[in-house]
């Protein structure tokens, strides 16, 4: 097994290097490489996770073929062997971590579905009863079920936190049009998700969905449900109430809040255990999704 960290690939042009994934043109396409690196807090830790990035590579593809009936993806290639032939050398970086996608004009918002309610958005309950200009009921408990899904939308920001928007706020921004297909399509992928993982034993308590606009169409990109862009919960574990195990990077999130870390400079290493759990959280995210065995390549 090959950790891969920063990827270069000579003569292919880097167009942007995101906290997980390396994006490199291959003219109206793209090609999309998740490596293993690990953000928390906005920053990329110097550890690398074994396996991270095939697995959230995997879990995206298998989501984005279960949804395609609701909505089309920017998929083009996710086979390694059926690479163009430039690409062919590059198997050890590339092999089962990477895929060819069209490019397409992203829109700048995050589009946020929420089943349970927790994280910010139960800050914001609590403060005013409210999520952006949703009325919740009264008298939920942290983690509670919602009683339909909400979709609560950030922006996009460029760097630091993204930021909270009112679904009017966006229609104004991108017209009404566009964000009530959004909304629609975003619940849709949702529910239809949720559905399934409920069957596997995860809950998926929220998630965050990217589209992008080609020849006037509006696609999914970018990743979808997986733990990094999700919270994934365990069903038979589900207490509401308290503070939920999840499938994600807890142990991580939970080693640096323990840490001397001020999450203002540059973050600490992770101990040798804490990744290797970490590692075996995302093989077990990737089993329970797909049904099948993880097998290391
Ligand atoms: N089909 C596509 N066409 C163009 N851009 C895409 C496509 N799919 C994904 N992207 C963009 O590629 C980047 C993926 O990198 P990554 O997720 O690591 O970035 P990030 O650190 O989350 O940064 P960002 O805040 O920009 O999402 C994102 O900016 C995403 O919007
Ligand atoms: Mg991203």
């Amino acid at each position: 097994m090959k950790l891969v960290g920063n990827v270069e690939l000579d003569n292919i042009p880097k167009i942007k290097s995101g906290k997980v994934r390396e994006m490199f043109s291959l003219g109206d396409e793209i090609l999309i490489v998740t490596t293993d690196r690990i953000s928390a807090f906005d920053y990329i830790l110097p550890s690398l996770i074994p396996n991270k990035g095939i697995i959230l590579n995997k879990i995206s593809n298998f989501w984005f073929n279960y949804l395609k009936d609701i909505i089309e993806n920017h998929l083009v290639e996710t086979e390694f062997n059926n690479f163009p032939k430039e690409l062919k050398k590059y198997k050890d970086v590339l092999n089962g971590r990477s895929v060819i996608v069209k490019k397409a004009n992203i829109y700048p918002l995050e589009c946020v579905v929420r089943g349970y309610i927790t994280g910010s958005a139960w800050e914001e309950y609590k403060k005013n009863g409210k999520v952006g200009d949703i009325i919740l009921p009264e008298n939920l408990k942290f983690a509670d079920k919602l009683p339909e899904p909400i979709f609560t939308p950030t922006t996009k920001e460029v760097s630091g936190h993204d930021i909270a928007i009112t679904f009017n706020k966006a229609k104004k921004i991108f017209g009404t049009e566009v964000v009530e297909y959004l909304q629609e399509k975003s619940i849709e992928l949702y529910k239809k998700a949720n559905q399934y993982a409920l069957n596997q034993g995860i809950i998926i308590a929220d998630t965050k969905f990217e589209f992008g606009n080609i020849d006037d169409k509006i696609i999914i990109a970018d990743e979808a449900l997986t733990p990094d862009s999700s919270r994934f919960w365990f069903k038979n574990e589900y207490i509401p109430g308290q503070q939920q195990k999840s499938m994600d990077k807890q142990f991580v999130r939970d080693y640096l809040l323990n840490s001397s870390w001020d999450r203002n400079s540059i973050p600490p290493k992770l101990p040798e255990d804490i990744i290797n759990k970490t590692s075996q959280r995302y093989i077990e995210a990737y089993e329970k999704i797909t049904g099948e065995k993880f097998n290391e390549l």
